[in-house]
Order: structure tokens, then C-alpha cells, then sequence
């Protein structure tokens, strides 16, 4: 009997400060307001509507330049804001001659958005900024508020800059693009009207692979009938850079 309580003794104490230390942080760290309107900081709402507004919104901008307002509603940038480029903006709203908004003129800017990066979506306007036009201003070529192209271009890889790094590394490196696809004439200018295709069929890879093909001797050969069976070349092989495993 004697030996319960001297074991329950220290388990109590540190039950209690446990419990009192809970308690304590409870009123030391959890905010006043906090659950007045459930699971939320009721104070949150207005130190946020106390916060200035840094941001007037593009309609606000119309009033006094909608002729950049009208050329940019038709241009590439017409999903763009003005305040992305130029920054926040509601004090030059309510003293349009006291605070100028600033220009992003150098060729650093553009890039955040246009410089190549593998992870945006194929045929997104792309370019390396150290191996494009170097040494002159962005807008020396191209109007901020209509970017339009001074002409069509002439590589694929400047749209499907990806699939090109990718090729010329490999085995394929020395295939023009236009040896497998076909692309409809103002593909490289419209590309979402004018389509370019892809192969079809094993055709395409037997062109070169066939046994007994007399195209590009460096190109192994297979049987393409017992070697594909009934599947699609690129089933298995990427036809950018392939890999006989
Ligand atoms: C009340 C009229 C008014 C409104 C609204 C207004 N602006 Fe302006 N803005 C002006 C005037 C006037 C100037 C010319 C100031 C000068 O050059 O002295 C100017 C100049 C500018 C410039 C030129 C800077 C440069 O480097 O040349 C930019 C950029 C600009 N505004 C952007 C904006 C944006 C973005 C908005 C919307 C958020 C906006 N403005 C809204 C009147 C306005
Ligand atoms: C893609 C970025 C971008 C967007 C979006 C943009 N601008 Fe600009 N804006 C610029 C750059 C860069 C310049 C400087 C052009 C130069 O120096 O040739 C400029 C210049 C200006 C100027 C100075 C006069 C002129 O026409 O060159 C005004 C005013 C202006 N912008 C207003 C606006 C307004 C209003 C909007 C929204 C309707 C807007 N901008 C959207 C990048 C942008
Ligand atoms: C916030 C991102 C963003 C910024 C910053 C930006 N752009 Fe763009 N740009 C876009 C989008 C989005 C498109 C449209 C892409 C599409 O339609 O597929 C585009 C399209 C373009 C095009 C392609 C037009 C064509 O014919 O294919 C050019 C050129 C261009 N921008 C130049 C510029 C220049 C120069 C600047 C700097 C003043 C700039 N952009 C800044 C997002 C941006
Ligand atoms: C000397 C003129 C010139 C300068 C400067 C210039 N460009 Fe271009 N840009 C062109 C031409 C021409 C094309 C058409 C494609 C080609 O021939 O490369 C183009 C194409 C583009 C494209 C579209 C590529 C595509 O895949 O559709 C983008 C985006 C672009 N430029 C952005 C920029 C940016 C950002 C800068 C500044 C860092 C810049 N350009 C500087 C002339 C220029
Ligand atoms: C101006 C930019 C641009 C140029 C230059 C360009 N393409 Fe494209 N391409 C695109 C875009 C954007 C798409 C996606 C079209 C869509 O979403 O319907 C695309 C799609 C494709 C597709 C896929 C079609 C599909 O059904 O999935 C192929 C293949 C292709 N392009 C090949 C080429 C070849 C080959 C060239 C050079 C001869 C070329 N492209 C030049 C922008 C371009
Ligand atoms: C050896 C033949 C061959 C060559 C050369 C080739 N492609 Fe392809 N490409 C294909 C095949 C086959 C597909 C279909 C792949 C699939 O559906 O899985 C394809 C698919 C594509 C697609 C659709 C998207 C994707 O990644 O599947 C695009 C875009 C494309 N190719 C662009 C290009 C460009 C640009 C070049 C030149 C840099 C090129 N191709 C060179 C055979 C080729
Ligand atoms: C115009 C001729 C040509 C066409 C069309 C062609 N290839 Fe090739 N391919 C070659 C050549 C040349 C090589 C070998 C290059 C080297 O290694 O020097 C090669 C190599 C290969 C290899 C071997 C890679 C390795 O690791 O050794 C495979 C796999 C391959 N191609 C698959 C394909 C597929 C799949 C297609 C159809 C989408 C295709 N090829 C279309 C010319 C072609
Ligand atoms: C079911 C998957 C599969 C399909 C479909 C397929 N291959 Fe292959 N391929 C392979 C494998 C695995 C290898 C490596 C082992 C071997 O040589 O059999 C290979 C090797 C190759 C080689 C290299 C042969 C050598 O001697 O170096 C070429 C060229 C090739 N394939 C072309 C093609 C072509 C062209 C097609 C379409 C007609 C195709 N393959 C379809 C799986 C496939």
C-alpha cells in the first residue's frame, strides 16, 4: 500500500505542470480575438483594411492613357495588368505629376517572363536573354504594350526551345526537325490556327531503320516488323532523343 502514492506523487507534479504550462501559453501566444467568430482571428480583418492600398487596378489607369489602354486591349499583353510592369501605382493616380511610376526599361525585366525556363508551357515566347539581340534595349525591337514580332521566326527552337536542347544532344541531332513533322503553312507565326503534325505511323522510323535501307548508313538497322510488333516506335523510344537502351 505505502508504495502507490510515493508513485503517483511525481506523476501529479508533472501532470500539473504540464496542464499549467498550457494554460499558460494559451494566454501568452493565442491572440485576444481568437475565436470570438470560431476558428479565426477576429482582429486579422481589420488590421488588413487598415493596411494602405498600394495598388490602384488597371481601370483605373484608362481615365488618363487609354491610348496605351486601347493598343495594349488587343496585344499579347492583354492578360497583363499595367501595375505589373510599372508597379504599384495608386499615389500617381491621386497625383499624377507628383509620383511617376517607374518604367522597367532594362533588359533584365522582360526575362522574369520571357527568359527560358524549361518549366513553362511548350510554345510560350521564349528567349535566352545572353544569346538574344544582346547589348540593346527590349524595346528597341519590341513595343511593351504590343510586343509583336519584327518578324515570324525562323528556328522551331524559338518556340519549342525544350525539344531542341534536347536533340542536340542526342542521336537524332542531325535530323531537321521537318524530317518527321509536317507544319501548316503560318504555323510559325499563328500556331494556334495553324497546326503542325505529328507522325502517324512507323513509316516515319523505317524511312532510316529499315533493314536494307540505303538512308543514312550511320543509322542501325532492325527488322520493323519483329522488332515493333504492334507498338508505335515511340511507345518506347523518344523520337527526340532515343536510346536503344
Ligand atoms: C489622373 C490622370 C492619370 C491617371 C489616373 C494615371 N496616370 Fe499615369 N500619368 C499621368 C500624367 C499626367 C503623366 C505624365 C507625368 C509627367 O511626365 O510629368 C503620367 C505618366 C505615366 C507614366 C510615364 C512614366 C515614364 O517613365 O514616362 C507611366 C508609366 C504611367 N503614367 C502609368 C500609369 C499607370 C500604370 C496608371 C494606373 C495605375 C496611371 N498611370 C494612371 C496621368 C495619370
Ligand atoms: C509588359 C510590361 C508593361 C505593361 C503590361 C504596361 N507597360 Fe507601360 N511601359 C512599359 C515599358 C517597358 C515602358 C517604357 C517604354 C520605352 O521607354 O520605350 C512603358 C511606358 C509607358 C508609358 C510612357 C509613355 C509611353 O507610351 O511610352 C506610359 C504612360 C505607360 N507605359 C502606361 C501604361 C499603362 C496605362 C498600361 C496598362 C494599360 C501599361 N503601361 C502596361 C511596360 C509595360
Ligand atoms: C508577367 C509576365 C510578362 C512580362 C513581364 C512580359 N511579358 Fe511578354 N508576354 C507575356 C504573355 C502572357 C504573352 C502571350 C503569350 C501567348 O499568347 O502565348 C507575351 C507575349 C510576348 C511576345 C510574343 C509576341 C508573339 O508574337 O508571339 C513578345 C515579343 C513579348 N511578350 C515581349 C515582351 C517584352 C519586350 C517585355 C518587357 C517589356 C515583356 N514581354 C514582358 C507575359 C509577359
Ligand atoms: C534587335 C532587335 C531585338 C531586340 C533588341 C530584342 N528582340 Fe526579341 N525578337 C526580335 C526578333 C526579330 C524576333 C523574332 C524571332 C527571331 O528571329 O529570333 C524576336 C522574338 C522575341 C520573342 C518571341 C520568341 C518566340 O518564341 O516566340 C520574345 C519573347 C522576345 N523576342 C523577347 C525579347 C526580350 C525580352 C528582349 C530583351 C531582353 C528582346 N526580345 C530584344 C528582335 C529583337
Ligand atoms: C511562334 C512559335 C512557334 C514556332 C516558330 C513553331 N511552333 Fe510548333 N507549336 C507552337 C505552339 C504554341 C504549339 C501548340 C499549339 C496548340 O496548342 O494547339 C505548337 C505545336 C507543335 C507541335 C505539336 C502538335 C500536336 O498535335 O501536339 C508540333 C509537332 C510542332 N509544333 C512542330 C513545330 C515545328 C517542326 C516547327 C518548326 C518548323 C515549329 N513547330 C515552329 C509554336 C511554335
Ligand atoms: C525522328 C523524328 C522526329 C524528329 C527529328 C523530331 N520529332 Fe517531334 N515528335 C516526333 C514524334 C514521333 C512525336 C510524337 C511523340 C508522341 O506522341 O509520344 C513528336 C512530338 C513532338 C511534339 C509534341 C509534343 C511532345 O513533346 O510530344 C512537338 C512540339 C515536337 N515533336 C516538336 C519537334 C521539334 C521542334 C523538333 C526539332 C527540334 C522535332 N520535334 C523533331 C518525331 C520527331
Ligand atoms: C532521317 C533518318 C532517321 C529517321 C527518320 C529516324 N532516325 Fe533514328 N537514327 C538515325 C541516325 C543517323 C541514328 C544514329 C546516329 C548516331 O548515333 O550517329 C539514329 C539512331 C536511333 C536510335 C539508336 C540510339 C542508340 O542509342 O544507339 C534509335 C533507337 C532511333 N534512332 C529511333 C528512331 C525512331 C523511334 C524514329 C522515328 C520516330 C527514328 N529513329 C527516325 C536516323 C534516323
Ligand atoms: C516494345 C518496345 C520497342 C518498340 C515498339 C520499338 N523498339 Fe527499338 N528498341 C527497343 C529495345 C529494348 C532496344 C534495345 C535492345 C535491342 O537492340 O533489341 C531497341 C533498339 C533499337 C535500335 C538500335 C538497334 C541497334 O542495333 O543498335 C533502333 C535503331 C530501334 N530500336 C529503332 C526502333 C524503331 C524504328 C521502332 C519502330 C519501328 C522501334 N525501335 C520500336 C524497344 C522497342
Amino acid at each position: 500500500m505505502s508504495k502507490i502514492p510515493q508513485q503517483i506523487i511525481p506523476i501529479v507534479i508533472i501532470l500539473m505542470i504540464v496542464v499549467g504550462s498550457f494554460i499558460a501559453a494559451k494566454n501568452i501566444f493565442v491572440p485576444s480575438s481568437f475565436g470570438e467568430q470560431g476558428h479565426f482571428r477576429t482582429e486579422a480583418i481589420q488590421e488588413n483594411m487598415d493596411l494602405e492600398q498600394v495598388y490602384a487596378g488597371a481601370d483605373a489607369c484608362y481615365d488618363c492613357h487609354d491610348d496605351v489602354a486601347e493598343i495594349k486591349s488587343d496585344s499579347y499583353h492583354k492578360g497583363l495588368s499595367c501595375e505589373v510592369c510599372h508597379g504599384p501605382a495608386s499615389q500617381h493616380v491621386e497625383a499624377p505629376d507628383e509620383f511617376i511610376p517607374d518604367a522597367p526599361r532594362g533588359r533584365g525585366y522582360c526575362p522574369l517572363c520571357h527568359g527560358y525556363n524549361p518549366s513553362r508551357p511548350s510554345g510560350f515566347p521564349q528567349i535566352n536573354p545572353e544569346r538574344h539581340n544582346p547589348g540593346k534595349a527590349c524595346m528597341s525591337c519590341h513595343d511593351p504594350h504590343n510586343p509583336l514580332l519584327p518578324h515570324a521566326p525562323e528556328e522551331c527552337s524559338a518556340c519549342h526551345q525544350e525539344i531542341a536542347s534536347v536533340k542536340i544532344v542526342s542521336h537524332h541531332a542531325t535530323l531537321p526537325c521537318t524530317q518527321c513533322h509536317t507544319i501548316e503553312k503560318g504555323h510559325k507565326t499563328s500556331p494556334k490556327f495553324s497546326k503542325a503534325h505529328k507522325p502517324i505511323d512507323n513509316s516515319t522510323c523505317a524511312y532510316c531503320h529499315e533493314k536494307g535501307s540505303t538512308i543514312k548508313k550511320a543509322a542501325p538497322k532492325i527488322n520493323v516488323e519483329l522488332h515493333s510488333d504492334r507498338y508505335l516506335c515511340w511507345d518506347c523510344h523518344y523520337p527526340h532523343y532515343p536510346e536503344a537502351f
